[in-house]
């Protein structure tokens, strides 16, 4: 038996599947359907009969690649790719619930995650109960008979909460549930939820695994048995899948992807440490620093900080915009995970749902911003973020 190659050997060659013309660089598979050589054979095919793709919604061969090699970067049995980070989210919650179900989760989670929790899934029967995530007491004292999952994001966006991923695990299969992650912030390069009790991850493929801000995308990974009975049917009939060219460029970005997320977590600690010192900085968080609440907690699930930073300008929204507006190397933006840095006020942008009271229980004030620390000359980066705040 030949031994098992290393995760970054996996990012590089996993799931390959090479045509008959032996293409290094592995293929686009731009097509929606596949030709069948007689009416015999598109039976056999439509009855499992004889193995082939069908139709891109089911399965291609790009996508395929694509989220073999996922699984292997994961460890996961298998895995699914879906157009974008939310219809991962979605899907993955829907494929698995029904009427009568409850779902717990953590409280701080990003917009739109929030909202399938709190307001779409009680729409269709699924009750919901949010928590203090960084409480176990809380979880314990929420978790129902007929909680079926268990949802959190650890760092959160955008404040960086961490949670207890084994803790909640052990709370979520105490009574059968199963504990899916949203692991976008740590990416699967720093954190393993799926060895750390989790059942299901998902990500936004758009941020980190992409890594250049091109294309939308999700993944969502689990077990075998769990995407065969659950996701994978759901999946073919209600169509939320990624275009083969966009899953061509993020199983590309795979090759790369621990050599960036490494790289953004080292820049992204440099400008922690460097805002940590500011006179104009009344707080920074970030998981790989001394100073964050829960950083011996954060140590112990992820191998560095990640590469996003929240911080918050004294002052309020006026000193925050000022010091936002004069930035030149780093980009106002709401999405995160590219090399190019940028910066965000979720108050305005990505919580902007949020009520008043609501963003603050979850630490987002008029002043909080959230940097996703890019690629460049680190720096550049504290000159700007220097100049930028003697502005604030
Ligand atoms: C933590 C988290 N989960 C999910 C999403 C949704 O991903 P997408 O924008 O690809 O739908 C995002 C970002 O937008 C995110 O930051």
């Amino acid at each position: 038996m030949t031994k098992p190659l290393r995760p970054r050997t996996q990012l590089v060659h996993g799931g390959t599947m090479r045509s008959q013309f032996g293409e290094t660089s592995e293929a686009l598979f731009l097509t929606s359907g596949y030709v069948y050589e007689t009416m015999e054979a598109a039976v056999k095919r439509f009855t499992n009969e004889e193995p082939g793709f069908i139709y891109s919604r089911f399965a291609n061969p790009t996508i395929r690649m694509f989220e073999e090699r996922m699984a292997l970067l994961e460890g996961a049995e298998d895995a699914r790719a879906t157009a974008t980070g939310m219809a991962a989210v979605t899907s993955a919650l829907l494929c698995c619930l029904k009427s009568g179900d409850h779902v717990l989760s953590s409280q701080a989670l990003f917009g739109s995650c929030r909202f399938v929790i709190e307001e779409l899934l009680p729409r269709y029967g699924i009750t919901s109960t949010l928590v203090d995530g960084r409480d176990l007491n809380a979880w314990k004292a929420a978790i129902q008979p007929n909680t079926k999952i268990v949802f959190l994001e650890s760092p959160s966006n955008p404040t960086l909460e961490i949670i207890d991923v084994r803790a909640v695990a052990e709370i979520a299969h105490s009574v059968g549930a199963l504990l899916m992650v949203d692991n976008v912030f740590a990416t699967p390069i720093l954190q393993r939820p799926l060895e750390q009790g989790a059942d299901i991850v998902v990500y936004s493929a758009t941020k980190h695994i992409d890594g250049q801000g091109r294309c939308l995308g999700g993944v969502i990974l689990s077990s075998k048995k769990w995407i065969d009975e659950n996701l994978h049917n759901f999946m073919r009939q209600t169509g939320p899948s990624i275009s083969p060219f966009n899953a061509w460029v993020m199983l590309k970005s795979l090759e790369t992807l621990d050599l960036r997320v490494r790289e953004h977590a080292r820049n992204a600690e440099i400008v922690a440490k460097f805002l940590e010192g500011h006179p104009k900085v009344a707080r920074v968080l970030y998981p790989g620093l001394k100073s964050h609440p829960q950083h011996e907690l954060a140590m112990s699930q992820m191998a560095m900080g990640g590469g996003i930073v929240a911080f918050e300008i004294r002052g309020g929204r006026e000193e925050t915009f000022r010091f936002g507006n004069a930035l030149k190397v780093i980009k106002i933006s709401n999405n995160l995970g590219d090399s190019k840095s940028l910066i965000t006020h979720p108050a305005t942008t990505t919580h902007q749902r949020l009520t008043a009271e609501q963003r603050a229980t979850v630490g987002i004030g008029e002043g909080t911003v959230r940097l996703s620390v890019g690629l460049e000359d680190v720096q550049d980066l504290i000159e700007d973020l220097d100049t930028a705040l003697t502005q604030a």
